[in-house]
Formats: structure tokens, C-alpha cells, sequence
């Protein structure tokens, strides 16, 4: 083993879940004998029938049908929130902190099943059935829970749309699903500004460009000015206002659709993809339970935003479903200061914190500043998620958040995984700076080479996952071909994850990143055929390129490529305009950091971007270009080594 190895800490092996032994006899037999692993499992829910067929699992590139647990049946909303009031009404399931510190509200599990209820009826009013989709563009509020919750309490699926995209964006989301209801907000608040969500729906809504859409329903948060179309427009209190506290939780099929949550992909527009009810449900609360030790009396917090899938599995399901108490929050780490994220911690006295690395290194940069004067001694768990973390970044967390106490939970996963696949048990598992270390139940990782060999012991190579899990997405919305296509045509009858990984001599994991053209800007996905699409429907772009490059705080910057039109003079102003087009067109977190504008971009004779060469120009590595002698113009490469930004 090597040297940096931090051993599971001494006051965590007492009274604990996980023990090194258990750890590993309950692995081998998840992965020796499934069906007899998870039939135990299963328990972990309230079932109105408990399921007796456990695990249905085809991955071949011709049929790919996964089936989990068929002929249970449960209602998602019901784990999460009534199950629990018998014991734990009173129990605190949210504490809501406002972007600013003074705004804050708490809210117990006997509210929670009011709320829910409610708005469950509401949606009922306006026509919503099981099986509807219904929209969800909401601000970091409790009421994104509660809509999330009212939709699986009648059975409607879910989209939720990250509160950070534009109207275009919205509008293709809406279509691809065509959702029948919208749920959004007046407006959102991020570090004192406000973010215009209502309107935002009204621009995506314009022109009848979502026909589907047949009611808007606008939670009143900020009181802000909204306009209003009498024809769609409802306002969430007046829908509530005289609708019972009480519904009745639909039965619905383990094998029916929970949500759909779009997410990026190498080529063309986002996929929507989909996860059903009780395998889904069952792994997200196992996973949470076991990767933060979670005791009742815990109070867990995790940064992310419902628009993610770690919104959706590690703050609403996951510890809904154990009755956990946790925080939400509205805000950003960084505000009103640098301290923000170490005052939440006292303030509620967090037990777990669950975070992304590009939080951790914009805190890093200022070091033991972001912690000052704040007590941080409730701390017990400190969790990692979204991109690769760096080890400097690593140890920043471990030794100033955590105080050299905490075990680091390094987690890996992905939107289409549902839950975490490659942690650390803080109980079990020895840590080491930058590997998420070892896999979770059930889940067998295999790394294959190019040419589609196994590859064996310590190595290199493409991560797959060679057997079904629980929490695995079914299909992408609409589009089964596409999912067999994506994720399981690369290597037959193993899930293709799109992430590269090392494997070292004690089996643990270190994951590398991408390694398809999926970019992780500051922890959120994004595909680069969707920056170019943005790109080139502006009139002055011919043509557009876009690449990642290492990037200190955010992971990877965006690189862009550009080709003016004929007779268009490329100048700053234009630059300017470029980065604001796609802050408007897509989404504020996929502006452009670097661009550069060229007469012709590399290709090969028969017009392939070549985009292996654009990386390596953008990570300013000019000098290893490797073969370019199939370029159809090789002095395209010199005059963009000659102009290249980042320097
Ligand atoms: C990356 C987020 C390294 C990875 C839950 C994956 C990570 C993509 C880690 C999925 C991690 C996520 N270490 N890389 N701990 N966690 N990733 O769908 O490239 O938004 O494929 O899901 O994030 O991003 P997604």
C-alpha cells in the first residue's frame, strides 16, 4: 500500500453499520448471489405487495430491458413521508436556510405530508394523472420538494429542470416529455440577486411553443413583479387553498416511472433519462444510510441543487425515505462571505456535509479563512461528489472543513446510475486522497481497453459496469434506442459509463474523467454539442468547436472555437456578445472562459473536426499533437497554436 492512507478514524469502528467485515461479506454475496442479497434488502421500504421476483436484468445490445423487483408495488411519497409519522411527526425533515442568513423556516414530517398532500390534490385539479409528467423549474425551496413528492404521490412523473436554464432550454425539456403541467416560482434568489424563473417559463411558453403545457403554477416567493395570462396561469396558494390535507398515496408499480431528468451526452440534445419507483428508491436510501453512517438523531446537509440528480437522490429521496433530518439550501457557499458553509454547519450542527470539489477548491484558495471563528465540531462525515477531486483539494477538505477527524466520502456516480457506485463506507474502507476507493453492493466495475479487452489487476482504461443495480436507469424518455446506443454498444452486455478509471494494486478506483466529449464544468454536465448548437445559431458563427480544458477552481474550463462569417470582423465587442448568447441561449454556467476566433478548424479530408487536436491546443500542450498528417490543411494547426488564449 502506498503511504497516504488515512485509516477509517477509531472513533468511527464502534457501534457502527459497517465493519471491513461486514463490508465484505455483504459485497461478495451481493455480487455472487443477487437475488438473494437484494431480497433481504428489500425490506428497507414499505411495500403494500413486497416483491418476490428480485432482479430481471438483460443487458444485450438487442432487447437491454431492466427489470428490478416487477411484482412489488409501493408508493414513493409514502416511504419518504407517512411512514414515518407514526413515530416522528414532530421530526424536523427540513431546515430551510435562506440565501440570506436571516431568512430561515423549518419543517417537520407531520407539514411535509400537509404540504404534500395538498398540492397532490391540486395537481389533481388541474387534471394531472398518474402518468402525466409534469415539469418542475423551482428555486432551492421547500416547495421543490413538495412538488417533487406531490407528483410520485399520485404517480405523475417528474422532470425537474435546473433552476439555472434558460427559456430555450426550458421549452426543449418540456416538448421532449410533453409535460402537462409547470411548476415554477416568481422568482429565485442567488447570493442577493434574483433569478426570474416565471418569466423565464412565460419566454420558453411564448408563441405556443409548448403545446402540451396546460397550467402554470407559480409559487409566490419573493413577491416579485410576474405577469399573468388568466388562460394558464395559477398561483399556487389560491390552487391550495381549499384543497384537502389528505391523499391518498397511488399503488404504483415498482417498474413505474419515478422521474425523468435530463442530462447531457456526447452528441445532440440532452437525454431524458429514466428512473422508475422501487429500485430506485431502495438503493438511493441504502446508499445514503450506509455512506454517511446515518443515526436517527443525524443532521445531514448536502450543497447540490434538486435540478441534479444529486437533488433528487441524496435530498429528497434518499434520506426522506430513512426519515432523516437535513438542510436545504437556497444559497451559494460563498455568500454573503467565505464563511457561509462552515456558519450552516454550526448553525444547525451538521453531522454530515456532502459537497463538490469545485466548492472545496474555491474555499481552498483562501485557506483557513472560510473556517474562522466557526465551530465545526458536530462534523462527523464529509462527502465529495460530481467530478474527479483533486488530492491538494482533498486534503484542504479533510484537514480545514473536516479537522482532520472526518473520513472523506469520494463518491462516483452519474445521473443514469441513481446512486452512488464507488464510495468509501466511512466505517470500512481506509481512504486514499483522490480514489473514490471501492464499489458499493452489487456493483461490479471492470475497466476495458479500446479494442474491448478486459483488462486485468492493476490498470488503465474504460470504466464499465458489468451487471445490473437497483437504481440503474431504464431507458432514455421516448428513445430506447438511443440508450442502448449510448450505453451499451460500446463493449455487448456491460453498461458503458463514459468515464475513464485506474485501477490500483489494492482494487481501489481512481476515476479520470470523461472520456467522451461530456464536459464538468464546476461539478455540472454538459455536452459540447450543445454549447456548438447554441454557438452556431448566432448569424455571425459559421462554425463552432468546443473542447474542456483544466481549469483551477471549476475542473474543466469551456474552449471555444470559432469561424466568423464572410465579412464578419471578429473583435472584442463580438467576443463579449458570443459569451452572453450562450449565457441567454442555454444556461449561465455554459458561457464561454476562452474564445478564439479562426478562419478554418482542423479536419480531416473526409470533414471530421478533429478535436483531439483542439484539446491538446486549449490545455496549452501544443508540443504533443501526435499524428496530424491526416489534416486536410495542416497550416490550420499553426495559425491556432500562434493565436491560442490559454497561455
Ligand atoms: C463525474 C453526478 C470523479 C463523472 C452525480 C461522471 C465524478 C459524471 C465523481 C456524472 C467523483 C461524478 N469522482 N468523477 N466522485 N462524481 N463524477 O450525471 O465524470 O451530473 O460520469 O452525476 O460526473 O455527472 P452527473
Amino acid at each position: 500500500m502506498s503511504a497516504n492512507i488515512y485509516p477509517v478514524p477509531e472513533s468511527l469502528t464502534q457501534g457502527t453499520y459497517l465493519s471491513e467485515e461486514t463490508y465484505k461479506a455483504m459485497y461478495d454475496e451481493s455480487v455472487n448471489n443477487p437475488e438473494a442479497f437484494w431480497a433481504k434488502q428489500v425490506e428497507e421500504l414499505d411495500w403494500y405487495k413486497t416483491p418476490t421476483i428480485i432482479k430481471n436484468t438483460d443487458f444485450s445490445p438487442e432487447k437491454c430491458d431492466i427489470r428490478w423487483f416487477e411484482d412489488g408495488k409501493l408508493n414513493a411519497s409514502y416511504n419518504c413521508i407517512d411512514r414515518h409519522l407514526k413515530d416522528h411527526a414532530k421530526k424536523v425533515a427540513i431546515f430551510w436556510e435562506g440565501d440570506s442568513p436571516e431568512n430561515s423556516e423549518k419543517v417537520t414530517y407531520q407539514q411535509l405530508h400537509y404540504e404534500v398532500c395538498k398540492l397532490a390534490n391540486g395537481l389533481k385539479k388541474l387534471g394531472v394523472k398518474k402518468g402525466d409528467r409534469v415539469a418542475i423549474y423551482m428555486p432551492m425551496v421547500p416547495h421543490a420538494a413538495y412538488a417533487m413528492l406531490a407528483c410520485a404521490r399520485i404517480g405523475a412523473v417528474h422532470s425537474v429542470i435546473f433552476g439555472g436554464f434558460s427559456p430555450n432550454a426550458i421549452a426543449d425539456r418540456i416538448n421532449n416529455s410533453d409535460a402537462k403541467v409547470v411548476i415554477t416560482a416568481d422568482e429565485g434568489r442567488r447570493a442577493g440577486r434574483s433569478v426570474p424563473l416565471k418569466a423565464n417559463v412565460d419566454e420558453a411558453l411564448l408563441n405556443n411553443a409548448c403545446p402540451s403545457i396546460t397550467a402554470v403554477l407559480t409559487h409566490k416567493l419573493t413577491g416579485g413583479q410576474v405577469n399573468w395570462n388568466d388562460d394558464v396561469d395559477v398561483w399556487w396558494h389560491e390552487l391550495t387553498d381549499e384543497c384537502s390535507g389528505q391523499c391518498e398515496p397511488e399503488v404504483m408499480d415498482a417498474e413505474d416511472p419515478l422521474f425523468i431528468l435530463y442530462t447531457s451526452g456526447s452528441t445532440g440534445q440532452p437525454k431524458g433519462v429514466v428512473h422508475t419507483t422501487g429500485g430506485y428508491l431502495l438503493y438511493t436510501s441504502l446508499t445514503f444510510r450506509y455512506a454517511f453512517d446515518y443515526k436517527p438523531d443525524d443532521i445531514y446537509w448536502c450543497t447540490a441543487d434538486v435540478g441534479w440528480i444529486t437533488g433528487h437522490s441524496y435530498m429528497t429521496y434518499g434520506p426522506l425515505a430513512n426519515g432523516a433530518t437535513q438542510v436545504f439550501f437556497e444559497g451559494v457557499p460563498t455568500y454573503p462571505d467565505i464563511r457561509r458553509i462552515a456558519q450552516v454547519v454550526e448553525k444547525y450542527g451538521v453531522n454530515s456535509l456532502y459537497t463538490a470539489p469545485t466548492a472545496i477548491r474555491a474555499l481552498m484558495a483562501h485557506g483557513e479563512k472560510p473556517v474562522e471563528g466557526c465551530d465545526l465540531s458536530s462534523l462527523r462525515i464529509l462527502g465529495s461528489v460530481g467530478e474527479p477531486i483533486n488530492p491538494e483539494a482533498w486534503q484542504w477538505y479533510h484537514k480545514v472543513i473536516g479537522q482532520s477527524r472526518c473520513p472523506i466520502i469520494d463518491s462516483w456516480w452519474q445521473t443514469e446510475t441513481g446512486g452512488m457506485m464507488i464510495a468509501p463506507m466511512p466505517c470500512a474502507t481506509a481512504l486514499k486522497p483522490g480514489s473514490a476507493t471501492r464499489p458499493f453492493f452489487g456493483i461490479q466495475p471492470a475497466l476495458f481497453d479500446a479494442e474491448g479487452n478486459e483488462l486485468e489487476d492493476a490498470a488503465e482504461g474504460n470504466l464499465v459496469i458489468k451487471d445490473s443495480w437497483p437504481s440503474q436507469a431504464r431507458t432514455v424518455y421516448g428513445d430506447h434506442k438511443r440508450f442502448i446506443d449510448t450505453y451499451f454498444s460500446a463493449y455487448p452486455n456491460v453498461y458503458f459509463t463514459g468515464d475513464g478509471a485506474r485501477r490500483d494494486t489494492d482494487d481501489y478506483y481512481w476515476i479520470t474523467g470523461r472520456v467522451d466529449d461530456v464536459l464538468n464544468v464546476s461539478g455540472h454536465r454538459l455536452g459540447t454539442a450543445e454549447i456548438e448548437s447554441a454557438l452556431v445559431s448566432h448569424n455571425v458563427i459559421a462554425e463552432a468547436a468546443v473542447v474542456g480544458y483544466p481549469h483551477d477552481i471549476k475542473g474543466q474550463g469551456i474552449y471555444v472555437y470559432v469561424t466568423p462569417n464572410d465579412g464578419v470582423v471578429a473583435d472584442e465587442a463580438l467576443t463579449l456578445e458570443i459569451r452572453k448568447w450562450v449565457r441567454k441561449e442555454l444556461s449561465p454556467i455554459a458561457t464561454p472562459d476562452l474564445v478564439q476566433w479562426t478562419n478554418g478548424l482542423p479536419k480531416t479530408r473526409s470533414g471530421k473536426i478533429m478535436r483531439r487536436i483542439l484539446r491538446k491546443i486549449a490545455a496549452n500542450e501544443y508540443e504533443q499533437l501526435g499524428d496530424t498528417s491526416t489534416l486536410a490543411d495542416p497550416t490550420v494547426v499553426e495559425s491556432l497554436i500562434d493565436k491560442r488564449l490559454n497561455r
